[in-house]
């Protein structure tokens, strides 16, 4: 069995974890949940969801990966021998799966897009242009799924190289670079006519609109976004040195994450309504809006360019971090060298990525029947039952079992490395793990599913 690598130090392991967390969560899919489910209301929602319940996994996927120090099936092996527990760990296999193979065809929009806007072809366009340049290109068989291989293939290329060389290094680099553009694109939106219904249908919550369903898109959001209930931070905390502050870590990386889509979402809703676009536009949001914000900046196609080649590398990082997932179980559980997990693995989840794109087109006309949703087409059926089952399910696995069975006290060892750190926060957090989120997200799902109103 090859050695296990550890992070090159404390800032690499934050920008890696960070890099998983910030990705296509917070610029694609955050905006255009929140559009379609009544702006601020969802706002709200989604930060009590981050900060109560996302921010006490965390925590816990950190302590049982970092005690362990395997993947995430061999973590709940080696902490409670001989039960069942490994399942929480196969679960999060199977979500890194499902998520993946549409990520890669999201990743792969991104990077057409960047090639879109250098080659000229956004630029003068009207709204109603770029709404049908967007659909074109997702029921276009052939050329999402070149793009999707073409992203894919870099995940793929990236993980085979290892942590040290491969995520450490491509984070450091470019996750400062998304907040700057960000900020830049903002700039531009608000200032854009018209702006001020969008900041006001982003900010001002009316909290009439929060229901069963949208707090279930919420918090599954929640976990989308933070990379939670799957054992991708368990995997990346069991790479992480005994002397590291796990508590600390995981309020960076949450707050970062939060950050970054709470800025994507004021890059987007301003210009939204000052283009006179609904914001409940669906996946298309940000691909359609931002090409038409890029068009009425000087220096546009450059920035235009700069964002989309930044989302492709946000997701990337996010992807790697996916599909490290899988990795690192078939490598420390059945002993594949890294080399071929990556490969085969990877090669098998692009084959049902191609699956996904085609959903959209050619093959739109078969779905699913899904309880609380209208039929889904294989793209969403993949995103429904990872974020909004798998990830929620994940979750509370994790506190019940950081909580109950590896027991609260060896998880507050390890989150004060030995009782070294502070322990300020931790009864409030042993509340929140035990009590509050299991609680919490049992409800959330049988609402959300309809079982109980
Ligand atoms: N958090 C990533 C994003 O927001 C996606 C992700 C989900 C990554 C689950 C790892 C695990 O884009």
């Amino acid at each position: 069995m090859e050695k296990r690598e550890n992070w090159g130090s404390r800032i690499g392991f934050i920008f890696a974890a960070a890099g998983s967390a910030i990705g296509l969560g917070n610029i694609w899919k955050f905006p255009y949940l929140a559009g379609d489910s009544g702006g601020a209301a969802f706002v709200f929602v989604y930060l009590l969801a981050v900060f109560f319940i996302g921010l006490t996994v965390m925590l816990a996927e950190f302590a049982i990966g970092r005690a362990a120090g395997l993947d995430a099936i061999g973590s709940f092996k080696k902490l409670a021998p001989g039960s069942f527990w490994w399942i929480t760990g196969a679960m999060g296999v199977l979500a890194a799966f499902m998520i993946l193979s549409f990520y890669g065809v999201v990743g792969g929009w991104s990077l057409a897009y960047f090639v879109k806007t250098v080659s000229g072809s956004l630029s003068g366009l009207s709204v109603e242009q770029y709404t049908n340049i967007f659909e074109s290109l997702i029921v276009a068989p052939m050329e999402p799924i070149m793009w999707q291989l073409l992203f894919m293939g870099l995940t793929i290329g990236i993980v085979v190289f290892g942590i040290q060389t491969g995520i450490e290094k491509w984070s450091k680099i470019l996750m400062p670079a998304i907040f700057i553009i960000l900020l830049i694109l903002i700039v531009r939106g608000l200032t854009l006519e018209g702006a001020g219904a969008g900041l006001s249908f982003y900010l001002k919550p009316d909290f009439s609109k929060i229901n069963g369903r949208v707090i279930l898109a919420a918090l599954g959001q929640a976990f989308f976004s933070l990379s939670l209930g799957m054992g991708t931070m368990l995997t990346y905390g069991s790479y992480l040195s005994k002397k590291e502050n796990l508590q600390t870590s995981a309020l960076t990386v949450v707050t970062l994450d939060t950050l970054a889509a709470i800025l994507a979402g004021l890059a987007i809703f301003p210009a939204v309504f000052a283009t006179g676009l609904a914001p409940d536009q669906g996946p298309g949001l940000v691909f359609v809006i931002l090409p038409a914000v890029f068009n009425k900046m000087p220096l546009g196609l450059l920035f235009g360019a700069a964002f989309f080649v930044l989302l492709a590398f946000a997701a990337l990082t996010s992807a790697i971090s996916i599909l490290e997932c899988v990795v690192a179980y078939l490598k420390d559980q059945l002993g594949w060298s890294r080399k071929s997990a990556s490969i085969i693995m990877g090669g098998i989840i692009t084959a049902v990525g191609v699956v996904c794109s085609l959903s959209l087109g050619i093959w739109s006309g078969y779905t699913v029947p899904f309880p609380g949703h209208d039929p889904l087409v294989f793209f969403d059926l993949m995103d429904v039952i990872s974020s909004k089952v798998l990830l929620p399910m994940g979750g509370l696995l994790m506190c019940i079992f950081a909580g109950y069975v590896w027991k609260v006290e060896n998880a507050n060892k390890e989150l004060t490395n030995g009782g070294t750190l502070s322990a300020k926060w931790l009864p409030l957090w042993n509340i929140l793990v035990k009590y509050v989120a299991p609680i919490v997200i049992i409800l959330v799902l049988l609402n959300g599913f309809g079982v109980v109103g």
